[in-house]
């Protein structure tokens, strides 16, 4: 089994198995594409403005159209004047009407070593709520030095409860961390002693809970119609009504349909395919894997992520993620060992989507249960066929999984960024750690 999956680097999880992908052709595509983007993207009016705007929200058009139809938050940081305002015009330049900027010096509020909390802060936050919940303004710009640990998390709590989704974007100006350059740039006149003080917390990088590939929202309402139809069709057929008991089921007297869409009723605030959970830096190999050459020039960029395949166990409802090879460069190399130390599992197989969890279950068992289904799979199993779903082909593999493999890969458009606001179990429990829950594989 062990040798299988290390032959199989990169492959399909089809009705019928592990397919190697077609790996020949998508090369060919994707370095034709990387060829032409690169060209695009190395063609800025001077090399000033190439340094200042180098970011694929401004280049690529596939991002730009993805943050188009996303929520998203453009969290500027930056001391005074390493060139925050001068980004945010040029946001604003391309996004238009979808596009708002709201400007801590607009507000009054002069940058300090410690933001204390003013009627100025208030009022800039009531002008950011008022935005995020704006119709039809899908980019908010914030404009602002965002050193202060404590405003961050509050900025951070405030866009996870309007379910934007936050880009931490730092100007890439020469002089954005030389103190005497930006003592003459910045209009607030600060003393050398001041923008040193402000200095330190730009040398490390703010570290999110997790790292991943966010849903758009046009696409994350395909993929939650998705879930919707294969669950109420699930919690219909009679094969699954007749083996729900007693797993999905406690109820001896139950008759009828399960009602799988309230079973699974803990869903993520925005679809996501993790890559690296961070625990804003205390989880092992975060620094690392946040100074990854693929993750730096990754971040912020739009990625279209193909789904195989759609599961549900007693646990969990998920979406299996087949991922190319741009987006292998973003996986950690260790992320199916973390579930399974034993086995050498093909990188990018626990790849996916959480879509709902059971009552009491956390959302990193999503990728656990997928495992095992591709451990069955590579030991040879295809699981007992169930005929038609959905236009699917459903299949019921042991220990009550259920497997809807789709007739052709369905296609989402996701931006991959991080999450920097608190752990659920963390708001749960009080604590800031979310260990593995279970690491044992059928
Ligand atoms: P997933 O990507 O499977 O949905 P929480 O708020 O529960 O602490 O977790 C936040 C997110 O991070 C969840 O979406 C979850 O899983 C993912 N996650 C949590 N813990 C881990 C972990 N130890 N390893 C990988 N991902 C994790």
């Amino acid at each position: 089994m062990q040798s299988l999956a290390r032959t199989l680097p990169h492959v399909l999880l089809t009705p019928s198995g592990l397919l190697p992908g077609k790996r020949g052709i998508t090369r060919k595509i994707q370095s034709l594409l990387s060829t032409v983007l690169s060209r695009k993207m190395s063609s800025p009016a001077s090399k000033d403005q190439a340094e200042s705007q180098n970011f694929p929200f401004l280049l690529d058009d596939h991002t730009v159209g993805a943050f188009k139809e996303s929520k998203t938050l453009i969290l500027l940081r930056g001391l005074p004047g390493s060139g925050k305002s001068h980004l945010a015009k040029e946001i604003l330049d391309k996004y238009g009407d979808v596009a708002r900027v709201i400007s801590a010096d607009k507000h009054d509020i002069k940058p300090a070593v410690k933001s204390v909390i003013s009627d100025e802060y208030n009022q800039l936050d009531k002008t950011l709520i008022g935005n995020f919940n704006k119709k039809g303004v899908n980019v908010i710009v914030l404009d602002d030095t965002h050193h202060d640990k404590e405003r961050l998390e509050t900025i951070f709590d405030i866009a996870d409860d309007h379910k934007f989704t936050v880009v931490i974007v730092e100007p890439k100006t020469q002089w954005r961390r030389d103190c005497n350059q930006l003592k003459d740039k910045s209009h607030w006149k600060l003393s050398l002693e001041e923008l040193k003080g402000m200095k330190a917390p730009f040398d490390t990088d703010v570290l999110p809970l997790y790292f991943g590939w966010f849903l758009t929202t046009s696409s994350a309402d395909v993929l939650k119609k998705m879930r919707h139809n294969f669950l109420e069709h699930l919690g219909s057929l009679k094969a699954f009504r007749k083996r729900a008991k007693p797993s999905f089921i406690h109820d001896e007297n139950h008759r009828g349909k399960v009602d799988l869409i309230s079973y699974f009723g803990q869903k993520p605030n925005i679809l996501h395919c993790t890559t690296k959970y961070c625990n804003h830096g205390t989880a092992p190999g975060s620094k690392e894997y946040a100074q990854n050459d693929a993750v730096k020039k990754g971040y912020g960029k739009a990625f279209t992520l193909s789904i195989s395949a759609l599961f549900v166990t007693p646990e969990v409802a998920g979406a299996r993620v087949d991922l190319d090879d741009q987006q292998l460069l973003l996986w950690p190399a260790d992320a199916e060992k973390e579930v399974v130390p034993t086995e050498n599992l093909p990188k990018g197989s626990r790849a996916h989507i959480t879509l709902g969890c059971a009552k009491d279950v956390k959302d990193v068992q999503t990728g656990i249960e997928l495992l095992k289904i591709v451990q069955l799979q590579i030991k040879g199993e295809k699981g007992e066929e169930m005929g038609e779903l959905c236009g699917g082909e459903l299949r019921y593999f042991n220990n009550d999984m259920w497997v809807l493999f789709l007739p052709r890969k369905v296609e989402v458009k996701a931006i991959f960024c991080g999450f920097y606001g608190k752990s659920k179990s963390s708001l749960e429990s009080g604590k800031k750690d979310s260990a593995l829950l279970s690491c044992t594989i059928v």
